[in-house]
């Protein structure tokens, strides 16, 4: 009898842990973020003009890193670089404008820019933040515009900056790409097909190189975040449906998660309100 209540007690111990979590459970299981790990690192931050990527580049500030930021809007990098604060920030902030659906000529002259930086100390972490802000619309009703902008910023930019970036790592023996996906690109996400798609694409091409330069020092870690509260109120992306509106993590939560999934080398990451993954997946199976 006794042991019939203690197996029910922890079944709901489980049961409350797993609905009140944030993440998967090997990443809640890491706890906090190795400063050893990011202290003194180059990080390089595309997005990082608003939303996750303005918080993230405060958090890796606290934590001692040497900041690049990246986005379109110089005067918005300047006015993230001013509220840093941490080791090596605001003074040694370093800002690279870039549009990512450039030519991979300009590309690489950023990359070579983020390389020379810090006395060519050479970028450790690259993380792949940016995306485009798509308009919703069903699979068959997106406009050629928005199809090749996402593509162009969400999969070919980064794939190009990787291209490029990869060989200084490599000749070091070690890079650390951090690449902000979503759940999206995990599951069916009706009116955001092409934004599903470049998140897909995203996940293939990032798992691949893993698997082709693992062996050669060059980490990868594929953050999969749900519904999340950004400033902007772009946070509609992965799941934004009725069901997930009112429960997002916030953008503090995801920038502490993504940070400590990264310092923990994890492959891949889930960040999200697990009610909300449930919800999306009753949902996405109702639909199908
Ligand atoms: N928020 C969510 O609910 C959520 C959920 C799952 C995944 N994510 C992913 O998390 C990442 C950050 O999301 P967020 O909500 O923080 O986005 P956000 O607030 O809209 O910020 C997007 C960032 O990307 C930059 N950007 C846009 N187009 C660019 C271009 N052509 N070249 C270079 N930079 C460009 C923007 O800066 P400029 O305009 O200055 O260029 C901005 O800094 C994205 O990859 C997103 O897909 C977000």
């Amino acid at each position: 009898m006794i042991f019939i209540f203690l197996s029910l007690l922890l079944l709901v111990a489980l049961l409350f842990k797993f609905l009140t979590s944030d993440g998967d459970f090997t990443l809640l299981s890491k706890r906090h973020a190795k400063r050893e790990e990011i202290e003194d690192k180059v990080v390089w931050i595309t997005g990082a003009s608003r939303g996750i990527g303005e918080v993230l580049a405060k958090q890796l500030a606290s934590l001692g890193a040497k900041l690049i930021l990246s986005s379109r809007n110089e005067a918005e990098l300047e006015r993230v670089k001013n509220q840093l604060s941490g080791k090596h920030a605001p003074g040694e902030v370093k800002i690279i404008p870039l549009d990512l659906a450039s030519s991979e000529e300009f590309l690489k002259e950023a990359v070579e820019k983020a390389e020379s930086f810090f006395s060519g100390a050479g970028v450790d972490y690259m993380i792949h933040n940016a995306a485009y802000e798509r308009p919703k619309s069903t699979a068959l009703d997106v406009n050629e515009e928005s199809l090749k902008a996402t593509f162009n910023i969400n999969v070919l930019g980064p794939i190009s900056l990787t291209r490029l970036l990869a060989p200084f790592m490599l000749s070091r023996g070690r890079g650390h790409f951090v690449v902000m996906s979503s759940v999206a690109g995990k599951t069916p996400t009706p009116g955001q097909a092409i934004y599903s798609a470049s998140k897909c694409a995203l996940n293939g091409y990032f798992h691949s190189l893993r698997s082709e330069l693992c062996q050669k020092g060059i980490k990868v870690t594929v953050v999969c975040p749900g519904p999340i509260e950004t400033s902007n109120g772009f946070g509609s992306t992965s799941s934004g449906n009725k069901f997930t509106s009112e429960r997002r993590v916030s953008s503090e939560r995801c920038a502490e998660l993504t940070i400590i999934a990264a310092t923990h080398g994890l492959k891949e990451v889930w960040i999200s309100n697990q009610v909300c993954l449930i919800k999306v997946s009753e949902s996405h199976s109702f639909k199908i």
